[in-house]
């Protein structure tokens, strides 16, 4: 058997999950870990048992033993680090936001297509099972033609003033905070789900805490922050947001993202209605997909390979009634990727689930669209979005 060599640049918060999917997969060897010092690397690869760490990611990526980089570092490195992972010809699983803007992203989806390697974003709620029951129930027509796409995406990690990380800093994340760290997820799963797009926008922004306190030493994100001396930040980026959405089709929609919600943890939900039905699936209680019905009774189909359809038993792992989670539908998107990879990135070979460079730049656009509609003091905005010239 072919074995594949993984390489990881950005070993914090989601770097060990990536380690954890690729290791699920049996055929792929974790080579390397690449940190921004030396010593941190080594102390990453020692605690995920890798045998290679590297201070400098360009060392990593020249590594011949690493076919595929994982870019897991902040959002204002992912356009270097990406654009010379495909420049050396690496397959590239990046996190998500795919960039800092859409005029970034735009540029590593262009570069990404000539390249003609597999790129990857990690939009992972599209690996839950009954996301795609849901997608293929939508493109069947079992849900009939859609009128409305709603739902939301709330946290409550940066509920205290005392919570900052890098996310909330323009210069490390980008013009947005929570749009584009989770607002990028919701429109990425409502436009995959429904099989529209979205084309206009009108959004409000709120900064709901306007000072924060940071701790001098930086802690890595969703962890306890350090005690000790801290300094003021006025923060310029939106913890809550509202947005109304119009959709290629006529179809309306809205959504809310927040950060300082508290009680909501993970809480992404989306529900689609259609004129034949209704369905609705909620991150923390993702087992369950809801199905609203005019003239029967609603029902609730349970994660269970003898009643999803065929075409997504393969992202079941389990019989009906064990729970599967957060890591078991990324592992679902990493496996399709390196599916994907193992046929050389050829278009025709891309599994239809898998989200790639050019999702994450249409979610750019998305967002791009609705800052400039809180800009312009709420109006809409349409979606500028430039397709791909196809490869030779
Ligand atoms: N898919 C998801 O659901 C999901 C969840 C969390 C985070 N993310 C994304 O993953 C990325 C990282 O987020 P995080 O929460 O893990 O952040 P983090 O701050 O915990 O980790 C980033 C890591 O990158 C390292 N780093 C910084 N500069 C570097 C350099 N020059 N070379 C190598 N490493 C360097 C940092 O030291 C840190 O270890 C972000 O883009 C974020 O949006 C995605």
């Amino acid at each position: 058997m072919k074995r594949i060599g993984m390489g990881l640049v950005g070993p914090g918060f989601i770097a060990p999950h990536h380690i954890d999917a690729v290791r699920r997969l049996g055929d792929v060897d974790v080579v390397a870990i690449a940190g921004s010092s030396q010593a941190s690397a080594e102390k990453k690869a020692r605690e995920y048992k890798v045998e290679r760490a590297y201070g400098d990611y360009q060392a990593l990526i020249a590594d011949p033993d690493v076919h595929v980089i994982h870019n897991t570092t902040p959002n204002y490195l992912h356009l270097a680090v990406n654009l010379a992972a495909l420049k050396a010809g690496k397959h590239v699983i990046s996190d998500k936001p795919l960039a800092m803007n859409s005029v970034e992203a735009k540029q590593l989806r262009d570069a990404a297509v000539a390249s003609g390697v597999g790129h990857v974003v990690t939009f992972n709620y599209r690996g839950n099972p009954l996301v795609q029951q849901a997608r293929g129930m939508i493109a069947r027509g079992e849900a009939g033609r859609l009128s409305f796409v709603h739902g939301c995406y709330l946290q409550d990690y940066l509920t205290r003033p005392e919570a900052y990380t890098w996310r909330l800093d323009p210069a490390k994340a980008g013009p947005s905070n929570v749009l584009g760290d989770i607002g990028s997820h919701w429109c990425d799963l409502a436009e995959h789900v429904s099989g529209m797009k979205i084309v206009s926008v009108l959004a409000e922004l709120t900064t709901v805490v306007p000072t924060r306190y940071a701790a001098e030493v930086s802690a890595e994100a969703f962890s306890k922050q350090a005690g000790g001396e801290r300094r003021a930040v006025a923060i310029t980026s939106e913890d809550l947001a509202t947005v109304l959405l119009r959709f290629e089709n006529g179809a309306k929609g809205c959504f809310s993202v927040g950060q300082v919600l508290p009680g909501h943890k993970n809480d992404l939900q989306l529900e689609l209605n259609g004129a034949g039905c209704s369905l609705k699936w909620k991150q923390e209680e993702q087992n369950e997909l809801w199905i609203g019905r005019h003239d029967q009774a609603n029902s609730v189909m349970m994660k269970d390979p003898g009643l999803v359809s065929e075409d997504v038993r393969g992202y079941v792992h389990l019989p009906g009634g064990h729970q599967e989670g957060w890591a078991d539908a990324f592992t679902n998107l990493i496996r399709d990727a390196y599916t994907w990879i193992a046929a050389g990135g050829r278009a025709d070979a891309k599994p239809a689930m898998l989200p790639t460079f050019e999702d994450g730049y249409r979610s750019a656009c998305v967002i791009d669209a609705i800052l400039q509609s809180h800009a312009a003091g709420g109006a809409w905005k349409d979606v500028q979005y430039a397709a791909a010239t196809p490869r030779d």
